[in-house]
């Protein structure tokens, strides 16, 4: 069995590919990245020299490098490449369009060629926007993206359905919730929280604080792919979510309270434009179709999660000042990753 991951040098991706790895030792894996500044390769240094695993420098928009790399009738992809943080997205949307849209087109239409059998296209809760309280985002809701990001999101899965009932394509599409864990880049509310909270530096609190979102670990997230890969169907939209709706105040104040730092660091700023105030995914279709039910609880995940930014300061302040761009260079002696 081959599987072909894009965007596996990022947060979500390199979790699973770690747990890819570990969990099918014969079978081989290709990560296909750009190394933008979001893909870090400290992240996947436990792979190290495993045979069975090979990373490959290239653009999703590039159809000739994918060609190259893209193996003839490979069992799956894994389409995580993605520009992901929505604040990036309303500094300058561009990006998004390429990478998130385009990008997944010209991946389908190279996987379409080489005869890919499965297309596990991972997406985002994002898209489907504002959820008013006392409802929840099913997998029939229909789409409604306010940010750049989600709307380039939304525009790529379009793109994976037709791909499925235009040419026949097995093709997946999940919505996960938002995730946290470790590896995660510290621009995003949960690492950039501990950073500071270490640091005794100020932590942002967007507008009133009260938005929620539902918090899954990124390591219950991947068991949920891995199981997706292998067993959802064709054609099929699944949701992930953590079940853990909370705002953001209420998360930053347990955050705070695991890490015995006081509340004062909170700082309210001027909120994000067309900020969503509530995320909430619906995902009793996973739960009764393939069993998967998140196993880590939000304070157990939160509390792992300082633990592993505690331990690991080295990697947080590698991905603050870029050392990290030179992985390579200093493992092995050559720039192969970052031009
Ligand atoms: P990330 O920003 O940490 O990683 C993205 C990876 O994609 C990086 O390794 C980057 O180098 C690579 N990449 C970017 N542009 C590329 C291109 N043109 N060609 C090849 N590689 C490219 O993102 P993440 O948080 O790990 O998210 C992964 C996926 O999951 C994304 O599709 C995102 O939309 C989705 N998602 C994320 C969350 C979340 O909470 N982080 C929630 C739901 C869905
Ligand atoms: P983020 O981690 O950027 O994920 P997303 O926007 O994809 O949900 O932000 C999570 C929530 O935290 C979101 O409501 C915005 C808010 N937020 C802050 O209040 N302060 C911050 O510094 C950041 C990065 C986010």
């Amino acid at each position: 069995m081959t599987i072909f991951v894009t965007g596996g040098a990022g947060f979500i991706g390199s979790e699973f590919v770690r747990q890819w790895v570990e969990a099918h030792p014969g079978e081989s894996l290709i990560n296909f990245d750009k190394l933008t500044y979001a893909g870090n390769l400290e992240n996947l240094a436990s792979l190290d020299g495993r045979p069975s695993y090979r990373m490959i420098r290239g653009d999703i928009c590039d159809a000739t490098a994918l060609a190259e790399a893209l193996p003839e009738a490979c069992d799956a992809v894994v389409h995580f490449a993605a520009e992901s943080h929505v604040d990036r997205s309303i500094l300058s949307a561009a990006e998004f369009v390429t990478t998130n849209v385009l990008g997944t087109q010209v991946l389908l239409d190279v996987a379409r060629a080489k005869r890919v059998k499965r297309f596990l296209h991972i997406s985002t809760d994002e898209v489907g926007g504002d959820i008013p309280a006392g409802q929840f985002f099913r997998e029939d809701s229909p789409l409604a993206p306010s940010s750049p990001y989600a709307a380039s999101k939304a525009a790529a899965e379009h793109l994976v359905r037709a791909a499925a009932r235009t040419f026949g394509m097995d093709t997946i599409v999940t919505r996960t919730s938002n995730n946290y864990g470790p590896f995660q880049f510290p621009e995003k509310l949960i690492p950039l929280a501990i950073s500071n909270a270490f640091g005794g530096r100020p932590i942002p609190v967007y507008g009133d604080g009260l938005q929620v979102r539902d918090w899954v670990h990124v390591a219950d997230n991947c068991r949920a792919l891995r199981m997706v890969l292998e067993n959802g169907r064709p054609g099929e939209t699944y949701h992930i979510g953590g079940g853990n709706l909370c705002a953001n105040l209420d998360l930053l104040r347990l955050l705070l309270r695991i890490m015995d730092k006081p509340e004062s660091l909170l700082t309210y700023v001027t909120d994000r434009l067309g900020h969503d105030r509530r995320y909430a995914v619906d995902c009793s279709k996973i739960r009764r179709e393939l069993g998967w039910e998140p196993a880590i609880p939000l304070e157990q995940g939160l509390r792992m999660t300082v633990d592993w930014y505690r331990t690991n300061h080295e990697w947080t302040s590698h991905a603050t000042s870029g050392e990290y761009r030179t992985y390579y260079e200093r493992v092995y002696g050559k720039d192969v990753a970052h031009g």
